[in-house]
């Protein structure tokens, strides 16, 4: 039994302890914001956060969670720093197919909280492993600034 805090609530989980935090939270909890892409650690698109801090939930075992927090795509707009992000990104109409969107928001929640007030090459260093087949990297960096103000 494993038990998992996803976005303020326990949830007593009978998987075993290698099972990646993503498949949890999407086929166990049945939060599905949180999006598989490559699965090796490679596109950001199954960004979550631990313990506030932005991770891979594809690559990281749900024992790596334990006693920590969760945060999902579902719950970061209770933060200040997702609402203000959620805010911009729905301004400036980041989204294009909006796969890879869960995840840089994710990432771009975690940086706004660590880096208030981003350089051009904070965003893109925070930012460099959560890649768009759209293209979508102009609006994202436009909306985390203007997140920022
Ligand atoms: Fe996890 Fe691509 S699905 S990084």
């Amino acid at each position: 039994m494993v038990t998992l805090n996803v976005n303020g609530k326990d949830h007593a989980l009978d998987i075993p302890d290698d099972m990646p935090i993503l498949w949890a939270v999407r086929d166990v909890i049945g939060l599905t914001g949180t999006k598989f892409g490559c699965g090796k650690a490679l596109c950001g698109a199954c960004t979550v956060h631990l313990d506030g801090n932005p991770i891979r939930s594809c690559v990281t075992p749900v024992s790596a969670a334990a006693g920590k927090k969760i945060t999902t795509i579902e719950a970061i707009g209770d933060t200040p720093e997702g609402r203000k992000v959620q805010q911009a990104w729905l301004a400036l109409e980041v989204v294009q197919c909006g796969y890879c969107q869960s995840g840089q928001v994710m990432a771009a929640s975690a940086l706004l909280k660590s880096t208030p007030n981003p350089t051009d090459q904070d965003i893109d260093q925070a930012m460099a492993g959560n890649i768009c087949r759209c293209g979508t990297y102009p609006r994202i960096r436009a909306a985390i600034k203007q997140a920022a103000n």
